[in-house]
């Protein structure tokens, strides 16, 4: 009798009794932090506004540099919306549309443009691939090629959060939170100015506007202008758990993108809150 109880296992789970609402209680099991899915994965986040609408005269030398840096590094290349995506936005908003339906309608712009930025990669054996294969089987991919393109965009759909009619969880957050859940070595966001500058440098008055070299998610918060990226964005670099800081760059100042991924300093960092490994 005795020696059949001794052969069973009993599979035991230190939240099965428990409430998933008390951290006290869950605390022990859940807060370590996660494993590092993809540590040598360099997430890079294209504009769409900033890069792409500006055409050849922009993406080619981005294109060039991103080819350069495929031996070097393995990249995740994620593109935002930009122009077109406003367009859909204020006719959407116009028809009443709720901000579920605005936010798939957007995020096909980034694909479009992650369609268009993989075209020109393709040669060096890039392709574009959608959010089943990012979320499911980016590690085997990684391993064929040495970089892939996806939509910055996070596929919230109909689940985004109805705070406002604009959806809030666009490309830049979209990005980070890949990037963090796969435990990347780092992520570049791609724009067309230095950098964070204190106000908006290319509005009326721009040119008083300074450039912020370091700064952290939580500072910015307090920030009460406009940003070069999604506010959600400084949300989700508070609760980050891996990436300590993000780097956006001018990417029409051809060798910035490759500085950033060597860790060099040439644009804005911004701290977030992940403690140091
Ligand atoms: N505080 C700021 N610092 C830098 N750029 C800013 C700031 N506020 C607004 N901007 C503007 O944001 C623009 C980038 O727009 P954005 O919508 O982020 O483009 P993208 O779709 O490419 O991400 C910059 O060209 C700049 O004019
Ligand atoms: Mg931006």
């Amino acid at each position: 009798m005795s020696d059949l109880t001794n052969t069973i296992k009993h599979v035991s789970s230190p939240l099965a009794r428990q409430t998933l609402l008390d951290s006290e209680l869950t605390r022990p099991v859940a807060g370590r932090r996660p494993i590092r899915i993809l540590p040598w994965l360099q997430v890079v986040k294209i504009g769409g506004r900033s890069i792409m609408d500006r055409g050849a005269d922009a993406i080619l030398p981005v294109v060039d540099e991103l080819r350069k840096l495929l031996p070097e590094h393995r990249l995740l290349i994620l593109t935002g919306a930009g122009i077109r995506a406003r367009h859909v936005y204020s006719v959407g908003l116009d028809l009443g549309l709720p901000v579920g339906s605005l936010a798939p309608l957007a995020a096909s712009e980034a694909g479009q443009n992650g369609h268009i930025l993989a075209s020109l990669l393709a040669p060096e054996g890039v392709s574009y691939v959608e959010h089943p294969t990012i979320a499911n089987q980016l590690a085997i991919h990684l391993t064929s090629a040495r970089g892939l393109v996806g939509s910055a965009f996070p596929p919230y759909h109909h689940h985004e959060f109805p705070g406002s009619r604009i959806p809030p969880h666009r490309a830049d957050t979209g990005a980070f939170l890949l990037a963090d859940a796969l435990g990347a070595a780092g992520l570049t966001i791609v724009e067309d100015v230095d950098g964070v500058y204190t106000a908006d440098p290319k509005a009326p008055g721009g040119e008083q506007a300074q450039l912020l070299r370091e700064t952290s998610a939580a500072d910015l918060a307090k920030h009460q202008g406009t940003l070069p990226f999604d506010r959600a964005l400084l949300e989700v670099m508070a609760t980050a758990r891996h990436l300590g800081h993000v780097q956006i760059v001018n990417g029409l100042v051809p060798g910035r993108l490759t500085a950033a991924l060597r860790g060099e300093h040439v644009g804005t960092i911004i701290h977030t809150n992940a403690r140091p490994v």
